[in-house]
């Protein structure tokens, strides 16, 4: 049974192999509701394999996830979406042939609050339920400066305005946990700014809590109170963004090239 005074998500020795490679090896990490809590670490650290797991997309080895205490390693991705957990995707995955709107509306018909034979017959009930999930759908836009968007083909918006639009479709999802897998992938340093601010808005407007993972230092370094560091499956460090800054682990993982070298590296021009 869920346990409101435990962490939101807590993970226990986290682990899965995929044949020979052990991509996450004995993970342990804690986030409590209402944190803003990054997950970093070299390409191939393991961290997207994380939100796999954490969202049931891969079943962990071994190893235990509890939110508020319930075990949800092993549910199905469906399952552990109703339960309150978002995600965004390192390669974007809006519907590109739907407008923005409908990638977002699409993701709430789980609570659209109206019978099927009112959908049949379209209606008042039908109508006013439709009505008020575009109200907050265009609610969630408006907060990701993607209001004028709403009616624009996802494929036809910028880079970095779909990876906006993912964010949006998560949030349509009424999450608890927001899981962002690199939101600001491709953005210029002007939108990155932009989106830091957007993240801090989303989760005090939505009241979600934030598992972040993310390249750009001067990203993660400024809104996340908290840092995980994974290296080849492994955690290596945790702490304040300080801490993690000067930890001598953590400029070792990152080739010696220290921290601030690691956003050069966009994930479509990493090998
Ligand atoms: N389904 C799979 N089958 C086999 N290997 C996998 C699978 N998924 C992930 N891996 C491997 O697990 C390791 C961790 O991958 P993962 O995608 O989690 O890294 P990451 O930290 O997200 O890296 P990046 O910053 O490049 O996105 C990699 O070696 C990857 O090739
Ligand atoms: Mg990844």
């Amino acid at each position: 049974m869920p346990s409101p005074n435990s962490p939101l998500i807590e993970v226990k020795d986290l682990t899965i192999r995929f044949g020979g490679l052990v991509a996450v090896d004995k993970v342990n990490f804690k986030i409590e509701k209402g944190e803003l809590v990054g997950l970093i670490g070299p390409n191939g650290a393991g961290k997207t394999t994380c939100f796999n797991m954490l969202t049931g997309v891969y079943t962990p080895t071994s190893g235990q996830i509890l939110l508020e205490g319930e075990a949800i390693q092993g549910l199905a991705p469906h399952v552990v979406a109703a339960k309150g957990l978002a995600r965004t995707f390192q390669n974007i995955r809006l519907f590109k042939e739907m407008t923005v709107l409908e990638n977002v509306l699409i993701s709430m018909h789980h609570d659209r609050g109206y019978g099927f034979l009112s959908s049949i017959f379209s209606l008042p009930t039908k109508r006013r339920g439709e009505a008020k999930l575009r109200a907050k759908g265009m609610e969630i836009l408006s907060t990701l400066d993607l209001a004028d968007r709403a009616d624009s083909l996802a494929k036809n918006l910028p880079y970095g305005e779909q990876r906006k639009a993912e964010i949006a479709r998560a949030l349509a999802c009424d999450p608890r946990l927001l899981l962002l897998d690199e939101p600001a992938a491709g953005m210029n340093p002007v939108e990155t700014a932009r989106l830091c601010q957007l993240i801090t808005d989303v989760r005090k407007k939505f009241g979600v809590t934030v598992l972040l993972i993310e390249h750009d230092m001067s990203l993660v370094m400024k809104i996340c109170e908290r840092i995980y560091v994974l290296d080849y499956g492994q955690l290596i460090a945790q702490g304040l963004p300080a801490e993690i800054r000067s930890n001598p682990k953590v400029i070792e993982a990152y080739l010696g090239g220290g921290l601030d070298q690691a956003h050069v590296t966009a994930p479509e021009t990493r090998s």
